[in-house]
C-alpha cells in the first residue's frame, strides 16, 4: 500500500523545486560558469547525470565533480576557480554553509535527500524533502530531486524519469510493499510509465534477471546475500539442477526471464527454503518484488533493469571512474557503456576478494554487546566499504546487530566508516544517521546519514573510543533513551 502524499507538503516541496529552477535558469542566463558537485554513490551519479543533462540542454557553461565527500581542500580548490554558481548535490548542505561564509557573493544550491543535522541553510537555496516532513529516506532521493528540479527548468526532461528511477533503486528507496517505489518516487515511475520509457511488473527480482544465465545470476546476487550461493557459480549450478530447472534450452543459457511460471514459484520457494534454513529469514521478502524495466534500453544489457543500472553505476563510482557513470547517464550508449561493464566485472570481483578476506579469519568479524564491527585495515578500498557493509550487515548471524565496517583512508590518517542495519531495528527506534553524527562530532570525526543507514570520517587514533560510543549509544536507543541535545 502506497500512502497518500500529503497535498500541503507536496505542494510546498514542489514550490522549493520551482525556487531553485528559477535561480539555475537565471544563472544559466547570466552564463555564469556552474560547478557541479555529487556524491558518488548510484543516487549522487544518476543526479549529477539528470541535472548535467539539463545543463547541457540549455547550452550552460558547467562542470561536473563526483566525490566521496566535501573537504577542505575541495573548497579552498572552488574558492580559487570563482565559479558563480555551485550546486551540491547528495552530499548535505554543511559544507555549502562553510562555502557562502567565505564566498558571499556565489550562488548556491543544495538538493539532498539527507536528514537534516547542522546549521539550517543561511543565504542559499537547499532543496530537502525533510524540510518539508517527507521522507527523504524511502519517498525521494536526490537523483528524484534532481529530476524534479530538471522537469521544472524543462518539461523536455521528462525523459530522465528512469534514471531518477534508478537513483532511488540505487539508494534503497524500495521500501513499500514487495521492494515497490512510492511516495514522491512513485510521481517519477508514473512519469516515466506515460512516456513508454519503464515497464513495472512483480518478479523474482535478482541482480541479471534480464541478462545472465540463470546460475550467473544467483551467484551474483548480493541483495539478497545468499551464502554458499552468491559468488558460487558451481554452487548456484547444481542447486538448480537439483530443483530440476534446465540451465540451458540446446546449447544457450536460459536467463530468469525464460523460465516458466511454474518454475519460477520452484525456483522462489526452494530459495526461501534455504534462506530460511540459514537463519536469514529477512532475505526472503527481497526474492520477490516490483521489477523496473526500462524499455528504451537493449535487452541482455545491464541497462535494462533499473536495479542493474543502479549497480552499475555505483560500481563506476566505486572504481574510480564515476565520470563513467555520468556519461552513461546523460545518454551516452558508446565507448562509456562498454567501459561501465568493464567496470562492473571489476567491481564484482573486487567485492568478492573482500568479502572473503574478511571470512578467512573469525576475528575479523567482531561483536559487541549491540554491534558488530569489521575493520577492512589498508586491505579494503574505503571507497568500497559501505557496499561491503550492505551485504555483510544481513549476513551476520544477528542481522538485529547493526554493523560497523571501517577501513583505513590511505594518507589521510583518517579511517572511513559504513555503518548498516535493517527496517525492524529502525523500527524499534535506532537511528544510525543519529548515532554516527553524534558519535563523530565526539571524536573529531564528520557523521551523518539514514537511520539504516549511515556513515562517518575519524581520525584513526579515536576510533577505538567512537566503536565503544556507537556501542553505547545503539543499546540507548533501544532502551528509548533519547540521545541527541
Ligand atoms: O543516501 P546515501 O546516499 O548516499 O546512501 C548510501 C548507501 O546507503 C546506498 O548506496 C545504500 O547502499 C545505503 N542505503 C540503504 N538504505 C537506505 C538508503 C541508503 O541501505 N534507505
Ligand atoms: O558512505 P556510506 O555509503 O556508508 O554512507 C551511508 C549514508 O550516510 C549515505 O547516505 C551518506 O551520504 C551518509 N553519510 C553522511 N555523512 C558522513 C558519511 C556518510 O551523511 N560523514
Amino acid at each position: 500500500m502506497v500512502m497518500a502524499l500529503d497535498e500541503k507538503q507536496t505542494a510546498n516541496f514542489f514550490e522549493g523545486v520551482s525556487k531553485a529552477a528559477e535561480t539555475v535558469l537565471e544563472a544559466v542566463r547570466e552564463d555564469s560558469l556552474i560547478h557541479v558537485f555529487s556524491h558518488l554513490d548510484a543516487d549522487g551519479i544518476a543526479a549529477a547525470g539528470i541535472i548535467g543533462k539539463a545543463l547541457y540542454r540549455l547550452d550552460a557553461r558547467f562542470r561536473i565533480r563526483i566525490t566521496q565527500w566535501v573537504d577542505e581542500k575541495f573548497l579552498a580548490e572552488t574558492l580559487e576557480e570563482k565559479p558563480q554558481m555551485v550546486i551540491f548535490i547528495d552530499l548535505g548542505s554543511d559544507y555549502a554553509n562553510l562555502l557562502k561564509q567565505k564566498a558571499s557573493e556565489m550562488e548556491i544550491v543544495v538538493l539532498d535527500h539527507h536528514q537534516l543535522g547542522g546549521e539550517p541553510a543561511k543565504g542559499f537555496l537547499c532543496v530537502n524533502p525533510h524540510i518539508y516532513g517527507i521522507d527523504g529516506a524511502r519517498d525521494i532521493s536526490s537523483s528524484g530531486v534532481a529530476y524534479f528540479l530538471a522537469k521544472a527548468i524543462d518539461k523536455v526532461n521528462i525523459d530522465l524519469a528512469p534514471i531518477a528511477v534508478v537513483g532511488a533503486l540505487g539508494d534503497l528507496q524500495d521500501k513499500y510493499d514487495q521492494r515497490m517505489l512510492g511516495g514522491l518516487n512513485e510521481k517519477i515511475v508514473e512519469d516515466a510509465e506515460t512516456q513508454g520509457l519503464l515497464t513495472v511488473e512483480k518478479d523474482l527480482i535478482f541482480f541479471g534477471r534480464e541478462t545472465r544465465p540463470i546460475h550467473k545470476t544467483l551467484a551474483s546476487t548480493t541483495n539478497p546475500f545468499i551464502p554458499g550461493i552468491s559468488g558460487e557459480e558451481d554452487k548456484s549450478l547444481a542447486f538448480l539442477v537439483s530443483l530440476d530447472i534446465k540451465p540451458k534450452h540446446g546449447d544457450k543459457w536460459r536467463a530468469l526471464r525464460d523460465l516458466t511460471e511454474e518454475e519460477k514459484k520452484r525456483l522462489c520457494s526452494a530459495l526461501a527454503e534455504y534462506l530460511l534454513s540459514k537463519g536469514l529469514r529477512y532475505e526472503i521478502s527481497n526474492l520477490i518484488g516490483h521489477a523496473y524495466t526500462l524499455n528504451l534500453e537493449e535487452p541482455w544489457t545491464p541497462l535494462r533493469d533499473g536495479r542493474e543500472f543502479a549497480v552499475l553505476l555505483n560500481a563506476t563510482g566505486r572504481m574510480d571512474k564515476p565520470s563513467v557513470g555520468v556519461a552513461v547517464c546523460m545518454g551516452d550508449r558508446g565507448s562509456a557503456l562498454e567501459e561501465a561493464n568493464k567496470i562492473l566485472e571489476d567491481y564484482r570481483r573486487t567485492i568478492n576478494k573482500y568479502l572473503g578476506w574478511i571470512m578467512e579469519k573469525s576475528e575479523r568479524i567482531r561483536e559487541m554487546e549491540n554491534i558488530y564491527v569489521v575493520y577492512g585495515e589498508d586491505f579494503v578500498d574505503d571507497k568500497v566499504i559501505g557496499a561491503i557493509s550492505s551485504i555483510l550487515s544481513t549476513s551476520l548471524p544477528n542481522p538485529e546487530k547493526p554493523l560497523i565496517a571501517y577501513a583505513d583512508v590511505k594518507e589521510e590518517g583518517l579511517v572511513k566508516v559504513s555503518a548498516r542495519t535493517i527496517d525492524a531495528v529502525t523500527y524499534k527506534g535506532v537511528n544510525l544517521g543519529e548515532i554516527m553524527q553524534i558519535a563523530a562530532e565526539k571524536c573529531l570525526g564528520k557523521g551523518g546519514g539514514h537511520n539504516i543507514a549511515a556513515g562517518a570520517q575519524i581520525p584513526t587514533e579515536n576510533m577505538e573510543t567512537f566503536i565503544k560510543l556507537v556501542n553505547e549509544l545503539v543499546g540507548k536507543q533501544l532502551a528509548g533513551e533519547k540521545i541527541g541535545s
